[in-house]
């Protein structure tokens, strides 16, 4: 919703993303299922992903973008009050990745949790909580959004597997007028990228379109390690998904329709029009998904930031990693106001209005 005029601005002061050094190009897919890289192309739009180092895990991906964004937004972790991690391939099963994050950064003993399993949404609607904490009395809270989806696909089922990509992105989320600092007149007012407004939404009924069962207490764990015959399983048992599953032609409707949905209202909860935007910033789950929406949005593409033909789908990461790309590459400026929209397994979908 939008925010009062009354509250005062809170923003983004820093961007930063990580992604692991090893391309896989789609080619190499059909090492492992029958596909081509024309099937994936043509598609998916997806062209290669990143795929994590077996010494990477979530948490220092997350750290790797974490600092980004701190050296961007010229602070240390020791300003960070609070830590949110939206992440749905998380470091262990307890504790969550936001502890491994808090240590490895080398922050305060802050609070610190996980946004978890809101799919590829859960990094916008960190930024919202982000800026909640701000307003009642939280200076600096860091946002990770983070997938290392590489491990936790089925990497023998075409249909799922060629989507994915491993990356991180993370954003410095604070006050644009800091009452704490030294003001020079005009100084700090315009540092940063203010929050204008948010929309989310979530439609729990269609959870087993896109979900991973395993390791929830329907299915525990360890009925999914040494023995998975069925008499193994709980009671009730029978198929289950212990790998991402999804049916891609349901998502692709359902996502489409929030995308477009959310973004339309967040922008006129804020009294703005397609025309102000200067640039959309989708999650980039795939690029038939991308046109889709700025067809229905009728905003061209040449306003529509794409970068899913190097990194596919990287769920929570994949905002922070397109925003700060966007902006680092000069398309975004001063000035401008920036739709970020996104959906993801839940169904939770959310759009944000920043203006930089
Ligand atoms: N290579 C070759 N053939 C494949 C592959 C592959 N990697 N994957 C599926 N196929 C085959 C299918 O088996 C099927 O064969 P059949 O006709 O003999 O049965 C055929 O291709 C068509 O399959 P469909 O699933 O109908 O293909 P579709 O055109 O719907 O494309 C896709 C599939 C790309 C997954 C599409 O549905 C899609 O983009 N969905 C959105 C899913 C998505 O992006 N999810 C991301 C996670 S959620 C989110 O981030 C929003």
């Amino acid at each position: 919703m939008p925010h009062p005029q009354s509250t005062p601005p809170v923003g983004i002061l820093g961007l930063g993303a990580y992604a692991p050094e090893r391309v896989m190009e789609n080619a190499e897919w059909s090492e492992y299922v029958d596909t081509t890289d024309e099937w994936i192309r043509t598609r998916t739009g997806i062209e290669r992903r990143r795929i994590a180092a077996p010494e990477e895990t979530t948490a220092t991906m997350a750290v790797d973008a974490a600092r980004r964004a701190l050296d961007d937004a010229g602070m240390g972790p020791e300003e960070v009050d609070e830590i949110i991690v939206a992440t749905d391939t998380p470091e262990v099963y307890i504790p969550d990745t936001a502890s491994f994050v808090q240590t490895l950064l080398g922050t305060r003993k802050l609070p610190a949790y996980d946004l978890a399993g809101s799919g590829c949404a859960g990094f916008l609607q960190a930024l919202d909580v982000a800026r909640s904490r701000v307003l009642t009395g939280k200076r600096r809270v860091l946002v990770c959004g983070v997938e290392l989806l590489s491990r936790l696909m089925n990497w023998s089922d075409r249909s799922t597997a060629v989507l994915f990509g491993d990356g991180a992105g993370a954003a410095v989320v604070g006050p644009l007028k800091d009452p704490l600092e030294d003001q020079v007149e005009g100084e700090h007012e315009t540092r940063g990228a203010e929050l204008v407004a948010t929309v989310a939404g979530t439609d729990g009924s269609r959870w087993d379109i896109l979900c991973l069962e395993a390791g929830g207490t329907r299915r525990p764990l360890f009925f999914t390690g040494a023995d998975r015959s069925p008499g193994a399983r709980p009671e009730g048992g029978g198929e289950f998904h212990d790998s991402i599953f999804m049916n891609g032609r349901e998502v692709f409707r359902e996502a489409v329709a929030h995308m477009v949905e959310a973004s339309r209202q967040v922008l006129e909860a804020a009294g703005r029009t397609v025309r102000d935007l200067a640039m959309v910033v989708p999650h980039q789950a795939n690029m038939r998904i991308i046109q889709a929406v700025s067809k229905a949005l009728e905003v061209g593409m040449d306003r529509v930031f794409v970068n899913v033909q190097d990194y596919g789908n990287t769920g929570s990461a994949s905002i922070p990693l397109a925003l700060s790309q966007a902006r680092d590459a000069g398309r975004i400026h001063p000035g401008d106001l920036v739709l970020l929209t996104s959906f993801g397994a839940g169904f939770h979908w959310a759009a944000t209005l920043v203006q930089f």
